[in-house]
């Protein structure tokens, strides 16, 4: 099947505002009395602001009801906004810019895929808006990754069939996603969190046209 979309995530895919994410939740652990390691991060990619919340209150055994919990929410996104707010195209990661470049010259389609309701501003201050020939974001979706909606919504978005797409994603709730949407898989970072991706790569460096092409052919 040959591919003709690309769905890339964007935290962690596209720029590597995981860091921001994480340091911003560390600092609402720590404010809360408990810490939040790497390890524990690796839980919240790819997942809801909401959902993120939860799982953090829930490795530092607390319970807070909803008004709180909003609250909280709110606080930790002050934190992350503050952060992304100073982004420049310095921060799109190695690799990503040529091959965006080749893909799009061989005729791929793309689309963004993210779980983030920050994705358009962190689109426009890397200067990546009109990279994509679609954005579905945190504000287009209903569920969470791992359902497959964000990428069923991408490939819509495009007028393109699930096996036509290839989703790129460095969260393991974001390479579940791909699968139930019936879509191959590069997984972003070490195959102990990515196992089930169609190929997991360290780096978009690794990626290439040709590469993309043969994944398309595999079985
Ligand atoms: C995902 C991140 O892309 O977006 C998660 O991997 C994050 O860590 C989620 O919680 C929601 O982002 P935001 O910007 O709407 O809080
Ligand atoms: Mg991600």
């Amino acid at each position: 099947m040959a591919v003709k979309a690309c769905l890339f995530d964007l935290d962690g895919v596209i720029v590597d505002t995981a860091k921001y994410h994480y340091l911003a939740w560390k600092r609402l652990a720590n404010e809360l009395g408990f810490d939040f390691t790497e390890q524990d991060n690796e839980r919240l990619k790819g997942v809801s602001r909401v959902r993120s919340l939860e799982i953090l209150l829930e490795i530092g055994g607390l319970s807070l009801d909803e008004a709180t919990k909003e609250q909280l929410a709110a606080k930790k996104n002050v934190w992350y906004v503050e952060s992304i707010s100073t982004m420049d195209e310095r921060e799109i990661l190695p690799g990503v810019k040529s091959f965006f470049a080749a893909i799009r010259a061989a005729g791929i389609k793309t689309a963004l895929g993210s779980a983030s309701k920050n994705a358009m501003m962190i689109l426009k201050n890397v200067g990546m808006v009109q990279s994509f020939d679609a954005i579905v974001d945190g504000n287009h979706t209903s569920q969470a990754k791992p359902d497959p909606e964000v990428f069923l919504l991408g490939a819509k978005a495009l007028g393109l069939n699930p096996e036509d797409c290839v989703v790129f994603e460095d969260a393991e709730s974001g390479i579940e996603a791909a699968t139930r949407a019936g879509m191959r898989s590069v997984g972003m970072g070490s195959s102990e969190h990515l196992g089930q991706a169609t190929i997991v790569i360290s780096a978009m460096t690794e990626m290439s046209l040709e590469r993309l092409i043969a994944l398309g052919e595999s079985n």
